[in-house]
This record gives C-alpha cells, structure tokens and sequence, in this order.
C-alpha cells in the first residue's frame, strides 16, 4: 500500500517547495509533481506546511527518581510526543551504581519492548565511570547507542568526578561516542541545599534560590575545558542560564565541537512561576531550574545565531497528587522534572516562527534536524527526502491551538504551559508511513516503535 500526500508545502532545514510525496514501506518513495498517482489513501494537504517530524532528544519515560516514577511511559510519551509533532524522543537509559552498562540499557530496552507507540533511541546515563564501564562503551556503542551522559550534579546518586569525567571524554573521543553533560555545580549546590533546610526554608522556590546561575556557568565551562584538554565533542544538555550560553558561545568562536540544547521551560517560562500561590511552584521544579528572564533573552538569542543548537524537552513528568506532593514540607524532597514532550514543537514554532524570531528552516534545523544530525539519526530521521523515513507533520500556520491539561495527552494531571494559545496547529502526523494522529484521533498502537540504531558522532 502507497500513501500519497498532495498539494502541501514541504519546509525542510534548507527547502520550501510545493510538491507531492509518494510513501511506500514507511520511507517517502518520491517527491515531485504527479508522484501521488494511483497512491491509495491519499491525503490532500492544501494550505498546509509539511514539516519533518520532531525529534526530540530529551526525554525520561518510566524514570525513578526522588523516590517514585516519572508519570509518561513508551506507551504515553511517545503517543503524546505524536500529537505535538514529534515523531522519534530519545530516551535516557541508566546505568546505576554497582551496575554495568548493560544492565543498565537493557532494563530501557525492556521499558519499550511491545509498548513503544512511537520511534525511539537511546542514550545512556553513565553512573558509575570505572573501567569496565569505560571498557563497555564500545560494544554499547555497536549496539546502537552512542551517546552517553555524565553529571556533574546529584552527589552520591548521578554525580561524577572531575577525573571520570575527563576519562569518559577521553573514551568516547577515540570511540566517536558523544558525551552528554548535566552541568551544574552539585557541590556547591548540595551545600546550599543543606543550609537553606536548617534555616527553615522548604518551599519550592528555595531550590531554585540554592541553584545559582553560575553554578550551571562554571560547571559548563569546566565541562568544555575538559573536553578540549580530552580532544573529544560535548553536548551540554538542558541549558538554562546566560553564563552557560556564553561559555558555549565562545567555545564554538573557538572552532570547538560543543553543542548546546536548551528547553521550552527555560524561554517560555521564568522565576517567577516559583512564586505562584502555595505549593504550585512545585509545577516547575526542575534541575538546573527556571531562571529570571533575561536569561531567556539570551537562550532566544543563541538560537538565533546558532550558539545553541537543539531545543529538546528534559519531559520527566511526576503528577502534583502522590508524586510533587512527596516534597510538600521539603522542596529537596521535589521530584525534579516536568513535562512538555507534546508541545514543544508547537511552543517553538509560536515563540520562534510566529513571533519572528527566526524562519521556519530554523525551527526545522532545531527542533528535528540538529537533533537527528547530532545523534546519528540523520537522514533516516529528521528532514523529508527520498529514502528518509516518512515521518512528517502536516500544519496549518493559520490554525491555533490552547494548550491544557484538560485536553493534553500526556499522562500528568497539570500542564506548565496551561492556557496560552499558540499560532499554528497539528493536523496529521504521519510516522514510518502511518497515519497516527488526525486531529484529535490516535490511529497508532501499543508496539509498533522501533528502536533506531544512532550512528557514531559526526562533526555537525
Ligand atoms: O529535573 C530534571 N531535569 N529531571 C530529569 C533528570 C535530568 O537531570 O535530566
Ligand atoms: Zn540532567
Ligand atoms: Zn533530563
């Protein structure tokens, strides 16, 4: 069976054109004029953009942590992720302490197995740096996952020294791996953690107020230092602060293989969302955390010009009920994360296109090329070519849509964005081939993701 799709406008990083497609065995067969002939369905995309689907290289699905689990798993998330336009999420793996990294993939490659609703790979949080780890690396990086994530936060859980680090960078450089890094200074921030509680303060805003900005700053800095001393590329995952933006910017005037990705949370929302009444605040608890809003200024413009390069979500959802509510008389006690795999293509094209910050090539570059070039999905995933898996979002630009969690699809009971309206609206998504969202119906299933294989890092 061929799908055909007529009369769209398809908008790729570099092309806008008028064209038909032609999609056969889940990949686009053709693109060009009259290529839909005798294709049975075919949807006719009049007036409508034809972006490729997201890809969104952030997610935690089925994650414990703070004591509980992150409320989106392979059957939820990606579903969700489908109706914002994102056709492929990678999620993180773990590797404990004490554990190997197989153990550690494998438990996610059970996560997703018969359940994944949408395409999915992974990254692999690396916990516990020694050297069968180190070791290890390769054959992980055989089976598919090449990009690996380090912390320079969370003592005694996540965080790794400064000399593992370096040596996980030496690794995955002679490798071609990637390392990804949580760049904040937990030390310090355990520290001022501690002396906030016996003080006495519990609410939420005090975990932003004991996670300084320059503690994300010099933690990014030391991060890209040691990957220059190591020869090997970073990838500074989920920037929120201008120090960070600057010491990426200038690694890159540099000539240096860095990249920086920043969220939604941090160029749509502020602070002040801290400050809501009684435990809201708790809504937006995250780590590093929400900022004042200059910071969001400068995160604008280093994607303007191309100082940050990815806009993923960090989607770890924990409901308010049962789940935030764990912290109600201690804000360390917060589960951290939030959601916002649904509508991070739509946040993005209002705040970035319709607001005209930058063109819609940009937005594509950002939000599904970048991504899929970086982590070695590229050109399977992230732009519409012939050969390239027919994973594509139909969108109407006159359209708009207010976002809820009345009528989300993510599995948690409140949305960070509640109540603004963006310009633009999803009207199908297409992945592999198949017609899964149309309007408000999900036509996919449980099972029918694949896990795709990541190339080693190239130079993007
Ligand atoms: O608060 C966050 N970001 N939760 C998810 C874990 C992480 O560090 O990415
Ligand atoms: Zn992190
Ligand atoms: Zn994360």
């Amino acid at each position: 069976m061929s799908l055909g799709i007529v009369n769209g406008t398809i908008v790729t990083a570099v092309d806008r054109y008028s064209a038909d497609l032609r999609i056969e065995g889940g990949r686009i067969a053709a693109i060009g004029t009259g290529v839909a002939a005798g294709c049975d369905p075919v949807i006719d995309a009049k007036g409508l953009l034809i972006f490729p689907g997201g890809v969104d290289a952030h997610t935690h699905f089925s994650l414990p942590f703070g004591g509980t689990m992150s409320s989106d798993d392979f059957e939820t998330g990606p579903r969700a992720a489908a109706f914002g336009g994102t056709t492929t999420c990678i999620d993180f793996a773990v590797q404990y302490k004490g554990q190997s990294l197989r153990q550690g993939l494998d438990a996610w490659f059970a996560k997703a197995e018969g359940k994944a609703t949408g395409d999915y790979a992974f990254h692999l949080i690396v916990a516990d740096v020694n050297e069968q780890s180190l070791a290890d690396m390769k054959s992980i990086m055989e089976d598919g996952v090449t990009s690996f994530k380090l912390f320079m936060a969370y003592p005694g859980v996540f965080l790794s020294s400064d000399g593992e680090i370096f040596r996980a960078l030496q690794r995955a450089g002679e490798l071609g791996g990637l390392i990804q890094m949580h760049a904040e200074n937990g030390s310090v921030i355990d520290v001022l953690v501690q002396q906030a509680l016996a003080a006495g303060h519990t609410a939420p805003v005090y975990h932003a107020l004991t996670r300084p900005s320059i503690a994300e700053g010099e933690a990014t800095h030391r991060a890209i230092a040691m990957a220059e001393i190591a020869q090997a590329p970073i990838y500074i995952v989920h920037m929120t602060a201008a120090e960070a933006a600057d010491a990426v910017a200038a690694a890159r005037a540099r000539g240096l293989a860095v990249y920086g990705e920043t969220c939604p949370q941090y160029l749509f929302l502020s602070h002040e969302n801290y400050l809501e009444p009684g435990f809201q605040g708790a809504k937006y608890v995250m780590s590093p955390p929400l900022r004042a809003r200059e910071h969001g200024e400068r995160l604008w413009r280093a994607l303007q010009t191309d100082q940050l390069s990815v806009v993923a979500t960090d989607h770890c959802p924990f409901c308010m009920k049962e789940q935030k509510e764990l912290g109600k008389d201690n804000f360390a006690a917060i589960p951290n994360g939030a959601p916002g795999v649904e509508n991070r293509m739509q946040l993005l094209y209002h705040g970035g296109v319709a607001e005209g910050r930058f063109d819609l090539h940009r937005f594509v570059q950002i939000t599904a090329t970048n991504p899929a070039k970086i982590f070695g999905l590229f050109p399977r995933k992230g732009t519409i070519a012939p050969g390239s898996d027919a994973d594509l979002v139909l969108f109407d630009p006159a359209g708009t849509h207010t976002i809820s969690a009345r009528t989300h699809h993510m599995n948690v009971d409140y949305n960070p964005y509640e109540g603004r309206t963006v310009q633009g609206r999803i009207m199908k998504v297409v992945s592999r081939g198949e017609l899964v969202v149309d309007g408000d119906r999900w036509l996919g299933r449980a099972g029918r993701g694949q896990f795709i294989r990541s190339a080693p890092f190239t130079r993007v």
